[in-house]
């Protein structure tokens, strides 16, 4: 399916679009490090502006429109956060762009926070919003590692089916991994398991972007300054614009992370490069979709694309 991507940063939501066989056909960030790491990696379909100076007749037709939406006025990490807070207000431009467009699907992924800003009335809104401009709307909170993401990474995710399209709601992916497995469920994959092959960046290898901050890291049992559990999937790889350092343990503890463990935590490709200063880099990373978790959201659509499309031709070969 075609898909337009808003607020696509370094293109991880894209990427695992494109992985489960869709074709990204335009992208939009404001930030120029984002830009170039997109078009550097993924394709040169990417518009480097602010969404609210984009008229809607200069983005294509698509079947699919996605977008993570900034989420820090919404985040937990944000202590104040605040329906009012003007970051919050990017959605509406989704919301625009969603109502001119009119493709069949849309899908927002947020921080979990979202849920419960202003006691449930932010999301309620937010769905009130889409369904006045003609989608059935639904949302779930999922957690990455329940879909072999090495992190735990809890995310919403929201989806809108334009009323038309079908009847019914849409079939939100199942979790193929969990803490305990069981006979449909593998284990969780742990962060040590994923970063066992990866040399450490003082020594010799031949991986791009294996460079990290030398911020010390601290356990003071708060976001960014904890332990890393070896035996469980990585804390959420984050990024923060304001408000101090968080610089996630590697599984020994003995130094932060680094950006090429980050964005295999995130599940981008080992040759994936991120473009940028040092911070602007992890700052790309924490912002994604987790690949792999996007490329699951990503195969729903395509399976229904398949589904829709059997149906049809069988209504044909009825009518013949
Ligand atoms: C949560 S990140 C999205 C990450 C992306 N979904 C991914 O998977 O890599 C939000 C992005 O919105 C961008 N952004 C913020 N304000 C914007 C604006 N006014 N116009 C366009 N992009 C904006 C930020 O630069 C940031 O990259």
């Amino acid at each position: 399916m075609k898909v337009v991507s808003l607020f696509s940063g370094a293109g991880g939501f894209d990427l695992g679009f494109i992985q489960a066989g869709h074709q990204v056909i335009w992208a939009n960030d404001i930030n120029e490090d984002c830009a170039k790491t997109y078009t550097h990696n993924i394709g040169n379909h990417f518009v480097c502006d602010d969404i609210k100076n984009i008229s809607t007749d200069k983005i294509p037709d698509c079947d699919i429109i996605i977008g993570g939406f900034p989420c820090q006025g919404f985040s937990h990490a944000n202590l104040k956060r605040d329906i009012t807070d003007v970051r919050n207000k990017l959605y509406l431009e989704f919301v625009r762009l969603v109502r001119y467009k009119k493709p069949q699907y849309f899908v927002a992924e947020n921080v979990r926070g979202l849920t419960s800003i202003d006691k449930g009335e932010a999301i309620k809104k937010i769905i009130n919003d889409f369904e006045n401009i003609g989608y059935k709307v639904d949302y779930n909170v999922f957690n990455a590692a329940d879909f072999g993401v090495p992190q735990n990474r809890f995310r919403v995710i929201i989806i809108g089916v334009r009323n038309d399209v079908f009847d019914g709601r849409f079939p939100f992916p199942v979790p193929t991994h969990a803490q305990k497995p069981d006979i449909l469920k593998q284990k969780w994959v742990t962060i040590s398991e994923a970063l066992k092959d990866i040399a450490e960046p003082d020594e010799k290898h031949n991986l791009k972007n294996h460079i990290y901050s030398k911020y010390k890291v601290t356990d003071r049992n708060f976001t960014g300054h904890r332990k890393t559990d070896p035996n469980k999937p990585s804390p959420t790889i984050l990024a923060k614009d304001t408000g101090g350092n968080v610089a996630t343990h590697h599984p020994k503890n003995h130094r932060r992370m680094s950006v090429r463990e980050s964005a295999i935590i995130q599940t981008f490709p080992i040759d994936f490069e991120f473009i940028g200063a040092m911070g602007s880099m992890y700052r790309q990373i924490g912002n994604a979709v987790a690949v792999l978790f996007a490329k699951k959201i990503g195969e729903e659509f395509a399976r229904l694309e398949i589904q829709k499309n059997n149906i049809e031709h069988e209504k044909m070969e009825l009518a013949l």
